[in-house]
């Protein structure tokens, strides 16, 4: 029996994917026959309501000095963490020299405009290869993991945060109550602890099985981190639904009763109870649709290949490893999948080994169809594929539903 990392009760296991390589782990031939694999499969807790990996990988195999994922890939992405900042940054005005902590920074995607206004600011990330990139952006940037330890350090070298930043890294990290003790500790008695991730309705709603994979060590809904944050003395105040990675919620932490909770906050813990999160039939109920289009996106991958269509993958996102392995896909279904990060490209997909070529051979010779693996950023795909589109050429989805569109 395993139990819930946040509250210790007995888990409540609903989907097991089978065996998975590691999503971010692209590779070359040479190291195929050393591939680590591990069973991904995913579990509800009906105390805290957190939905959580029953085996999560311990994090030096996931982030490390050639970790593959750059945040700075999707110019919309760019767009939302400037707007994040502009407002973060706004808040902060009057503040004496204010000082803002972000988790899990990447490539200073968002520090970069504290770092540009000459803010205070220190980023915290682990794999050195993106954290380099940051640092040559003007960011200050530390290669350790976030733990309570680090955050005593910081303390004593830089004061307590005003704001402390995270974005999708909060459900990277297994040993949670680590590091909510770690912001208790740093952070300003008026200060603000912002983090977002993708959230566990929108999973719900869409069927985004993909958002699964190793990194995701937990499946966040509001309830679960109202519990969590109780547990160390702090308190969600704001919450606010992004769309972006398919559908994500920015939660607002302050120190427990310092600052007035607002109206969404009540409004979300109704929409949850209203779309049955509480209750352990909605993740049977997901299993089966899991199920479903799974089964619905093998058989129109081979109709298509049966009709001699070339199919390529668009985008070698983490998630498209939990797609194609549980799919069963190989390069005799998706010939290869197109990515703009260098890191990537020449190397082969986890698990499945699809090659992974630039986005200039996509260009150069345009499949029959592409298959969206970066669903999520689907407005910037298209916007800029027209050319595909006049060619003929046709998308396949399977967010929220498998389906096939011009
Ligand atoms: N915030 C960026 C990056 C998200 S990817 C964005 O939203 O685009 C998650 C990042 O968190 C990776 O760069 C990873 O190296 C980092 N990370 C993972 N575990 C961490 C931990 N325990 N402490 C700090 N950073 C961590
Ligand atoms: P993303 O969906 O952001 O993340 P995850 O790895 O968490 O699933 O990954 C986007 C990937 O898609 C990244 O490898 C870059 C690639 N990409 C393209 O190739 N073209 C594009 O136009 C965009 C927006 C992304």
């Amino acid at each position: 029996m395993v139990k819930c990392r946040i509250c210790g009760s007995e888990l409540l296991p609903f989907i097991s994917f089978g065996q998975m390589p590691i999503a971010n782990g692209f590779l070359r031939e040479s190291s195929f026959a050393d591939e680590f694999f591990f069973e991904l499969a995913v579990a509800f807790c009906t105390r805290c309501q957190m939905t959580q990996l029953l085996h999560p990988v311990e994090q030096e195999r996931l982030f490390h000095e050639n970790y593959a994922f750059y945040s700075s890939t999707s110019v919309r992405m760019a767009e939302h963490f400037e707007r994040h900042a502009q407002a973060v940054h706004k808040h902060l005005s009057g503040r004496k020299d204010p000082f803002v902590l972000e988790i899990g920074s990447n490539d200073g995607i968002l520090l970069r405009h504290f770092s540009v206004a000459g803010v205070r600011h220190l980023g915290i990330e682990p794999s050195a290869n993106v954290a380099e990139v940051a640092r040559n952006a003007g960011v200050q940037t530390v290669s350790e993991f976030f733990t309570e330890q680090l955050a005593v350090d910081i303390l004593r070298q830089h004061g307590e945060a005003d704001a402390i930043l995270a974005a999708n890294v909060m459900c990277h990290i297994p040993y949670l109550h680590d590091v909510f003790s770690g912001v208790k500790t740093l952070l300003a008695k008026n200060g603000l602890f912002v983090f977002e991730d993708p959230y566990m309705g929108a999973i719900l709603e869409k069927t985004s099985y993909d958002q699964i994979y190793d990194e995701h060590a937990y499946y966040f809904s509001l309830h679960s981190i109202q519990y969590l944050s109780r547990k160390h003395g702090l308190e969600v105040v704001d919450v606010e639904a992004l769309s972006v990675h398919g559908g994500s919620m920015r939660y607002t932490l302050s120190h427990d009763g310092e600052v007035a909770r607002s109206e969404a906050v009540d409004a979300l813990e109704a929409a949850e109870i209203h779309q049955q999160m509480h209750r352990a039939e909605s993740y049977d109920s997901l299993r089966c649709r899991i199920e479903h289009s799974r089964n619905n996106l093998i058989e129109t991958v081979s109709e298509l290949r049966d009709q001699g269509k070339q199919i390529v993958g668009y985008g070698a996102t983490s998630k498209s490893t939990t797609v194609i392995n549980y799919c069963g896909f190989t390069s005799k279904e998706i010939e290869y999948i197109s990515d703009t990060t260098p890191i990537k490209q020449g190397k082969f997909s986890p698990g499945a080994h699809i090659p992974i070529l630039s986005y200039g051979r996509f260009l150069e010779k345009y499949p029959d169809v592409a298959l969206l693996f970066a669903w999520n950023h689907s407005d910037e795909i298209m916007a800029k594929e027209k050319g595909f589109r006049d060619a003929g050429g046709r998308w396949l989805t399977y967010i929220p539903e498998v389906r096939i569109f011009s």
